[in-house]
This record gives structure tokens, C-alpha cells and sequence, in this order.
């Protein structure tokens, strides 16, 4: 018989479950236990050896169960369908993206170490950075995306700490103006600063793209990591967070997590396995609005500009970038509206469908102001360069009908406008 190889999607109903260890449920039960019974002290002596790096496992040897801070079957399962979309090695997930992060950032590097790290990056992590890591020690550099690869090795070099260079840490495209960046040149800074004793890795956060639209790892990141509150969860009712790589890199990940105790709990793991089994269709659905939504923002005469990699021109550096590394624009938009925080305030408090919250890659459509919400610890001076100013607004667009994701945003600008204005004139649809 012909061979064939289901793709991620057909997989995320099946992948890891063995419905017979589970009296024949279809779906996978939640395991809501702290601790796995071993049939012998022999059993539980050899799960520890294996746990603690004390013996090589028999090649035939099945691990068991231990305890629920070290693995648990809803949590195993889930990262082996991660895994798949990314075609990683193997994956760790985390009660929150921001304890992805910080774990990935603290098992690889140490005090006197420099981070390299690009802009703009989800302000947690900015901040998690810029104040902890730098008051333990660790020496920090802001590269951002209209620096070339040449420019950045010789900022490395002048720092004088290039021999100290640990991690390259990007967000792309970065959250909230949808910058986009070469992963592959990044590698190649890496690389310049690698030695026999050490390799500089790239920890690439794929949130905005989800694991559908673009795998970091192909590209040469050594670490993927994500918010799964985000697009993976996708429901807004659920922290989570997800690392993936190769296995040499997530066994000290999830050895970090063992012992700070932040794996994701059995529960949330229930409810991302759920979440899985629709990513392909919520993503697509998500992803086809939002490029009408982008088309109608950039030809309304309130808009200044809108950043959305959809938009991008044939023929730029960051097109060729998203033509090479992406596989769809996503549903992520941000745009500056004519005029400060009080036109863009005014739209957003007009939204009738649209939510005024943060997070992004849910159902429904959430809309927020980075510079005094996502974005607002973030260092001025870093914000003004990325162009986060007080008229950005940045757009979640969920699965709810394009058509009616339009007329709210619509709406919502007439209505500013005739407040400003203080007439009923409509704003005029730029012609093509
Ligand atoms: C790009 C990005 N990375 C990481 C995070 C942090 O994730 P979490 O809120 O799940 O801790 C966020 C949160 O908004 C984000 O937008």
C-alpha cells in the first residue's frame, strides 16, 4: 500500500493518545493527579535514574510516570502535537509564555553573559530583560530591524563583549508594528561569534504567526518559543506558554522547569489539546479577515498607515523576508489613526463589536493602544524609534464575519470624525 504522512492538522485529533491505557475514551481524559503509582520500588528506582540523568535509557526502555512537576499525559501529549507543526525534536510547555521566556532566558544565560536581543519585543519581555536580567548581571544590547547584520556584529565587537555573547533573542514579526526581520542572517551573527566551546543560540518568539504561518526552526533558530494564550489557545480563557527545539536544548529546559515548577497544569493542557484540534481553520479564518480588514484601513482617509505584512511591497527588503520566511500575513494589524491618544481613544471606545483588551489570536477581535497599554514600561526612547507612538492602535482580528468586523471599524472612525469635526461628514474612501 501506498505510504502517506497526515499532515499536522489531520493529527492534532489522534497524535500521542492511546485510547486503550484510557478504558477506549476517544478523547483524551484529564490526568488531575499530583503522582503515578509505580507497580515496584524497582520500577520507581529506574524512572529516577532516567529523570535525573543518572544512567543512559535502555533504547527499549518505556519511561513512566513519575509526578506531575516532572510529566503527566496531558502535558506529554500536548507537546508531542506541538511538535508537529514545527517539526521539532521536542517541546516544553509553561503555565504562561512569560515562563517560556524567562526559563528559556535564565537556563542559557549566566551574570557577565551579553544578550543580544531585537526590537520591538511584547513589553514582559522587554521588561523582564531590561530590569531583571541586567540587575543579575547580565550585559544587554538593543539591535533593531533597520540595522544590518554588518552593522550589528560591529556594535557586538565594539561593546567588547563579543566573546561573552550567549543568546540572540527576536520577536518576528514583532508585536505591535509587525516588524520583520531575517532569521537566517541573525543565525549568521550567531554563528560569527560561535567557538569550539560555545554556541551563541537564537531564540526566535514565533507568537504573532502562531505555529502555522512560520517555523523559525527551519530558518535556523535554535529555539522557538510562544505565548499559547495566544493563537494555540486561542479562546481567551487560558494562560499558557510553549518552548520548542532540539533535544540537547529542551533537556535543560525542561530540567530548568522541574525544578521552578512551572510546567503548565494537566487541566490547561486538557483545554489546549482542544484548542488544537481547530488551530488550521481558526488561524485561516482569522488570517482571510484580517487581509480585508488591512485593505479597508489602508484606503480609509482616517488612516495614516497600516502595518500589516499583507501590505508589504513587492520589491522591499521586508517583503522579500516575509516571501521567504512566512507563509500567510497572519491577523495581526496595527495602524496609526490621524491625529493622537485622543482620535485613537475615541475609535476604540466606538467599537461596538471589537473588545478593548490586550492579548491577540483569539476568537474574537480585540483592539488596544501599545504605547499606554502592552507597551507602556518599555523605555521611551526604544518606543519613539519603533514608531509606537500615541495614534498606534493595534487590531486583533477574530473569526466573526469579515463584513461585520468592517462596518464596526467603519463606524467607529465616522463616529470620531464627526466629533472632531463636530459634523456628520463621512470620511472619504481613498480610491486605489
Ligand atoms: C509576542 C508575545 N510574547 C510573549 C507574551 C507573553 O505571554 P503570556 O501572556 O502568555 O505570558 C505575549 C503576551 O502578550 C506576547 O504578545
Amino acid at each position: 500500500m501506498k505510504t502517506h504522512k497526515f499532515s499536522p492538522e489531520s493529527l492534532m485529533m489522534s497524535h500521542g493518545y492511546k485510547p486503550e491505557l484510557s478504558q477506549g475514551a476517544v478523547k483524551c481524559p484529564i490526568f488531575q493527579t499530583s503522582t503515578f503509582e509505580y507497580k515496584t520500588a524497582e520500577e520507581g528506582k529506574a524512572f529516577f535514574e532516567i529523570a535525573y540523568g543518572l544512567r543512559e535509557k535502555d533504547p527499549k526502555e518505556e519511561l513512566g510516570l513519575i509526578y506531575s512537576r516532572i510529566n503527566n499525559p496531558n502535558l506529554e501529549i500536548l507537546e508531542n502535537r506541538l511538535c508537529l507543526w514545527d517539526k521539532s525534536d521536542d517541546c516544553a510547555v509553561f503555565e504562561s509564555g512569560m515562563s517560556a521566556i524567562s526559563t528559556v532566558l535564565l537556563e542559557f544565560l549566566k551574570p557577565g553573559d551579553l544578550l543580544v536581543h531585537g526590537n520591538p519585543l511584547y513589553g514582559g519581555t522587554d521588561h523582564f530583560i531590561e530590569h531583571f536580567l541586567t540587575k543579575i548581571g547580565i550585559h544587554v544590547l538593543s539591535v533593531h530591524p533597520d540595522e544590518s547584520s554588518e552593522d550589528i556584529i560591529s556594535m557586538i565587537k565594539t561593546s567588547g563583549k563579543g566573546d561573552k555573547l550567549a543568546m540572540i533573542f527576536l520577536e518576528t514579526p514583532a508585536n505591535p508594528t509587525n516588524e520583520i526581520v531575517d532569521i537566517e542572517s541573525y543565525k549568521n551573527i550567531c554563528k560569527h561569534f560561535s567557538t569550539d566551546d560555545k554556541e551563541v543560540l537564537l531564540a526566535v518568539d514565533n507568537t504573532y504567526m502562531g505555529p502555522l504561518w512560520q517555523h523559525p526552526l527551519q530558518f535556523g533558530a535554535d529555539l522557538v518559543l510562544y505565548s499559547a494564550t495566544k493563537y494555540i489557545g486561542g479562546h481567551s480563557d487560558l494562560i499558557a506558554g510553549a518552548v520548542l527545539g532540539p533535544a540537547e536544548l529542551m533537556i535543560r529546559v525542561k530540567t530548568l522547569r522541574t525544578f521552578l515548577g512551572n510546567m503548565l497544569s494537566p487541566n490547561t493542557a486538557w483545554l489546549l489539546l482542544r484548542s488544537l484540534e481547530t488551530l488550521k481553520v481558526r488561524m485561516s479564518q482569522q488570517t482571510e479577515n484580517a487581509q480585508q480588514v488591512a485593505a479597508f484601513l489602508n484606503k480609509h482617509s482616517a488612516v495614516e498607515k497600516v502595518n500589516y505584512l499583507g501590505l508589504l511591497k513587492e520589491g522591499t527588503k521586508e517583503h522579500t523576508i516575509y516571501k521567504k520566511q512566512c507563509e500567510a500575513p497572519g491577523a495581526m494589524i496595527s495602524f496609526d489613526i490621524k491625529g493622537g491618544e485622543k482620535e485613537a481613544f475615541q475609535f476604540m471606545n466606538s467599537l461596538k463589536l471589537f473588545k478593548i483588551a490586550v492579548s491577540l489570536g483569539s476568537t474574537e477581535s480585540l483592539v488596544q493602544h501599545p504605547i499606554t497599554m502592552t507597551h507602556a514600561g518599555v523605555d521611551p526612547t526604544h518606543r519613539e524609534r519603533m514608531n509606537i507612538t500615541d495614534k498606534l492602535i493595534r487590531l486583533s482580528i477574530g473569526v466573526e464575519n469579515a463584513d461585520d468586523i468592517i462596518w464596526d471599524i467603519e463606524q467607529a472612525l465616522e463616529n470620531i470624525q464627526s466629533r472632531v469635526l463636530g459634523t456628520n461628514h463621512k470620511f472619504q474612501m481613498v480610491s486605489d
